[in-house]
């Protein structure tokens, strides 16, 4: 991020309403879901906020979730134990403010929800998204994300790589 930025859990006293992001589903969950969401424990909401205007500059969300073995590919079977169902972290939404966008706020937010499913002490084995269209796929896919599933447009970032990191 070039200008001073942090990260931290949405709460009331943030602006949500000046938040624009040039996709309207992902602004009015802002507005009117994300709080929500919190309080009924379905998703956690973290907030870029401009150090000196405070406005919001972008946002991820970040629940616990599970997915199907039998849906990733067999490189990454490999890695996993035979458990039915593999335990991950759900970034469901990810969006920056247009008037940020490309100032790495993005990578900053997605970095940041990586180290917090990776500092869990609820074990996850990766991070998984719905990108909602191909140049939110694109955006995955630049980093390192694959596509898993029958379903169009999900996609897995697995830990391995960061395994002797915290064992
Ligand atoms: C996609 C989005 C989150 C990217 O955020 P951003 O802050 O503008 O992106 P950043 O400045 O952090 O970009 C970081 C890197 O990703 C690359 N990048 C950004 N958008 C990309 C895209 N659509 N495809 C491929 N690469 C992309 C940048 O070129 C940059 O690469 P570099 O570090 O090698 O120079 C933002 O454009 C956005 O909110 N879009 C609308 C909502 C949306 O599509 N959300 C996606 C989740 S469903």
């Amino acid at each position: 991020m070039t200008t001073p930025f942090r990260i931290e859990l949405l709460n009331k006293e943030h602006n949500r309403a000046g938040f624009s992001c040039g996709v309207d589903v992902l602004n009015v969950y802002l507005r009117e879901q994300a709080r929500q969401d919190m309080q009924r424990r379905a998703a956690s909401c973290y907030v870029a906020v401009d150090a000196c205007t405070s406005a919001i500059a972008g946002y991820y969300t970040i629940s616990a979730s599970g997915i199907p073995l039998t849906d990733l590919p067999e490189t990454l079977i490999k890695k996993l134990p035979r458990y039915p169902s593999v335990p991950v972290a759900l970034l469901g939404r990810l969006a920056v403010d247009v008037g940020f966008q490309g100032k790495k706020i993005g990578a900053a937010l997605l970095g940041n929800a990586v180290q917090r499913a990776l500092a869990s002490d609820i074990a996850v084995a990766a991070l998984v998204v719905n990108a909602k269209d191909e140049q939110a796929r694109s955006f995955y896919h630049h980093y390192d994300f694959l596509d898993f599933g029958s379903l169009p447009n999900q996609l897995i970032l697995h830990f391995s790589a960061y395994r002797n990191a915290y064992v």
